[in-house]
C-alpha cells in the first residue's frame, strides 16, 4: 500500500472510535519494530520523525526506509508524519520528500523554544495548511505549549505553564483549517512528566473534555503520552542506568481521551526506554559481546512489544484491513472541492 494520508487514517479512526499511536523513528530497527507490531496486531499506524531524527538519519535514508516498510507491508496503512515542524520551511521540505502529514508546531517560535503569540501561530499554521492541502498532505497544529525539552525542542518547564484555553482552541481550529489539533493538558516530553501518579491537578483531562465538547468532530492529538511504566524503568536501572523515579500518562487516561475525540497519541519515550533497557541487559550480562546485532535484535524486540501493547490499548489493533489508501492526488481534490471538510463543527458553550 502506498503511504496513506494521515487525514484519511484519522477519519477512519474516528468512524471506528479508536486512537492511533504515532511512534517516533530514527533508524531501521525502530521502523522494523513498529512494522512488526503493526503486522502482529493488524494495525494502521503513524510513523513520525522529528527534526532531530531527520538530521540524525539523513532525510533520504529515513524516507527510503519508510518506503521499504510500505512496500514490505502492503496490507498496513502507514502515514509518514513530520513531528514538531518548527517552521514552514521544515514542513515544506518534508512534503517535498513525500511525507503524507506534517505537524506545523507554531506554538513555539522557529527557535523551537520561545512560546509564540496566538497570531504568529495562526499565521504560520495557515500558511502550512494552504501549501499542504494543495498537495493532499495532512496538517496537525498545536495550541498551548507542552512542558519539557527533547533534543533542544520545547519551552522547558512544567506541562502546566501553557495549558490550552478551550476558546482559543476553537478559534485556532476555525482560523487555520488544521486536520488535527494537538493540545497541552499538562503533559511533557521525555521521561520526567509527573512526580507521582498524575491526578486531575496535574493532568488536565477536564480541559481535553471541554475542548472536545466545543469541537466534537476535530481530531485531537495527545503529545508527551508515554506511560513511562515502572517495569521499563526498572530494567534500565537494574543494568546500570540512573533514572530517577517518575510517572507518565496512565493508559486509562489516554483511553478516556480516545472516548473523547483523541485520535493520535504520540509515544517515543517508552520505546526509548524499552530499547535502552534491552541493550543494557545484553552488555551487562555478556560484556564480552561486541556485535551490534547481539543487542540491537533484543532492543528491536523490546520496542515491538511496547508498540504492540499500545496498539491494542489504543484500539487500532484489527483495523488495518478496514480501508484502502486513497491516492494523495484524490485527497488534494477532496480539500479543493470541499468534500474533505476543514471548517470545524463548533458546538455552543
Ligand atoms: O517531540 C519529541 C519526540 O520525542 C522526538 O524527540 O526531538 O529528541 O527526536 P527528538
Ligand atoms: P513522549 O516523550 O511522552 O514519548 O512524547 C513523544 C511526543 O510527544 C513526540 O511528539
Ligand atoms: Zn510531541
Amino acid at each position: 500500500m502506498p503511504l496513506v494520508s494521515m487525514r484519511q487514517l484519522l477519519d477512519e479512526a474516528a468512524k471506528g472510535g479508536y486512537g492511533v499511536g504515532a511512534f517516533n523513528v530514527n533508524d531501521m530497527e525502530q521502523i522494523q519494530a513498529i512494522m512488526a507490531a503493526a503486522k502482529e496486531t493488524k494495525s494502521p499506524v503513524i510513523v513520525q520523525a522529528s527534526r532531530g531524527a531527520r538530521a540524525f538519519a539523513e532525510d533520504l535514508y529515513l524516507f527510503k526506509l519508510i518506503q521499504a516498510a510500505a512496500e514490505l507491508n502492503p496490507e498496513i496503512p502507514i502515514a509518514m508524519h513530520q513531528d514538531h515542524g518548527n517552521s514552514f520551511e521544515t514542513c515544506k521540505s518534508a512534503i517535498e520528500l513525500g511525507y503524507t502529514s506534517v505537524m506545523m508546531d507554531g506554538s513555539l517560535k522557529a527557535d523551537g523554544k520561545t512560546p509564540a503569540s496566538f497570531e504568529e501561530n495562526v499565521e504560520v499554521t495557515r500558511r502550512a495548511v494552504d501549501f499542504a492541502h494543495e498537495r493532499g498532505v495532512t496538517v496537525e497544529g498545536e495550541i498551548g505549549v507542552l512542558g519539557g525539552i527533547e533534543d533542544g525542542h520545547g519551552a522547558g518547564g512544567s506541562g502546566l505553564e501553557h495549558v490550552t484555553d478551550p476558546d482559543q482552541a476553537v478559534e485556532f481550529a476555525e482560523l487555520t483549517g488544521v486536520d488535527a489539533l494537538a493540545i497541552a493538558i499538562g503533559t511533557s516530553h521525555g521521561a520526567y512528566k509527573f512526580t507521582k501518579k498524575p491526578d486531575g491537578s496535574v493532568l488536565k483531562m477536564d480541559i481535553l473534555l471541554a475542548i472536545h465538547k466545543r469541537l466534537p468532530n476535530t481530531h485531537l492529538v495527545m503529545h508527551g503520552s508515554s506511560s513511562v511504566p515502572k517495569d521499563l524503568q526498572d530494567v534500565v536501572n537494574k543494568y546500570g542506568g540512573k533514572l530517577k523515579e517518575t510517572w507518565g500518562v496512565p493508559v486509562e487516561e489516554i483511553q478516556l481521551g480516545i472516548r473523547n475525540g483523541v485520535r493520535k497519541i504520540n509515544v517515543d519515550t517508552d520505546n526509548r526506554l524499552a530499547m535502552t533497557g534491552a541493550i543494557r541487559k545484553v552488555l551487562w550480562e555478556t560484556p564480552e559481546k561486541f556485535d551490534p546485532r547481539d543487542y540491537m535484535k533484543p532492543a528491536r524486540e523490546a520496542m515491538q512489544k511496547v508498540v504492540a501493547q499500545r496498539m491494542t490499548q489504543f484500539g487500532q489493533a484489527g483495523h488495518a484491513g478496514d480501508y484502502k489508501a486513497l491516492p494523495i492526488a484524490e485527497i488534494a481534490k477532496g480539500y479543493a472541492n470541499g468534500s474533505l471538510i476543514t471548517k470545524p463543527l463548533v458546538a455552543a458553550k
